[in-house]
């Protein structure tokens, strides 16, 4: 497919993206959660799903990706409508695309969900598809860069590779939500995790309540 973002040129210089990435890992439901916390902030997305995340998003939503149709289907998975100004797409294959180079105005990136193959290709510089290309680009121009890594047990290779990540700048952020803010349906555990997303990149959000101390806690 040919890249269709942005599509508002008018608003193209002032528009500021974070680029958000969605691999091929389990997590759908976390990569809405950040789109949509950035969106409800004010902030402008660029999406780019790599080829295994359609496979993903069909299998955890039901929802059969189509590229052509992206708005479409994208406004099921947030469940809000989106603009052009608030959400652009570029295709997984694209190397032509805004986020593949330095000069593009992007605050930083989020892979969410990252797959070990996207880490690998991370950390390695593979820059096999748009999604690791712009990762690249994200941390060679020292932007932010949060990688939201699912998969367990990990593997030597997947530990050593975020242990590179860590060290080139990047924040490895494990897709484990916490449980002592007493959640009791799916979408908190899901909101905690995106929640420590927008705390990593400075986005306000409410996606959570914070730890505050426990009475009695200090005298102890
Ligand atoms: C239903 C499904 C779930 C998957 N879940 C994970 C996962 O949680 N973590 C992971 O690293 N790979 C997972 N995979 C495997 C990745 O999709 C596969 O390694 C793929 O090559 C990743 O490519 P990408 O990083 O370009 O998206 C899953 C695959 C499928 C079909």
């Amino acid at each position: 497919m040919q890249h269709s973002g942005p599509v508002n040129a008018s608003s193209e210089a002032a528009r500021q993206p974070w680029v958000v990435g969605i691999s091929g890992a389990s997590g759908t439901p976390y990569a809405a959660a950040v789109i949509n916390g950035l969106l409800d902030a004010g902030e402008a997305v660029d999406l780019v799903v790599s080829k295994s995340a359609r496979l993903t998003i069909l299998d955890e939503t039901g929802l059969a990706w189509r590229d052509a149709h992206w708005r479409e289907d994208l406004a099921v998975l947030l469940g809000r409508d989106i603009s052009s100004a608030d959400v652009a797409i570029w295709a997984h294959g694209d190397f032509a695309a805004g986020p593949s180079s330095g000069s593009y105005p992007a605050k930083g990136m989020v892979v969410v969900p990252a797959s070990t193959a996207a880490v690998a290709g991370i950390a390695m510089g593979l820059s096999k598809d748009l999604l690791q290309r712009s990762a690249d680009v994200t941390m060679k121009e020292r932007r932010p860069l949060v990688v939201c890594v699912r998969e367990t047990p990990l593997t030597t290779s997947t530990l050593e590779h975020m242990l590179t990540l860590d060290r080139a700048g990047a924040v490895v952020l494990p897709c484990n939500p916490a449980f002592y803010h007493g959640p009791t349906q799916m979408q908190q555990l899901v909101d905690f995790v995106a929640g420590k997303v927008l705390d990593v990149v400075g986005v306000t959000h409410d996606l959570f309540t914070r730890w505050e101390g426990r009475l009695g806690a200090a005298r102890a």
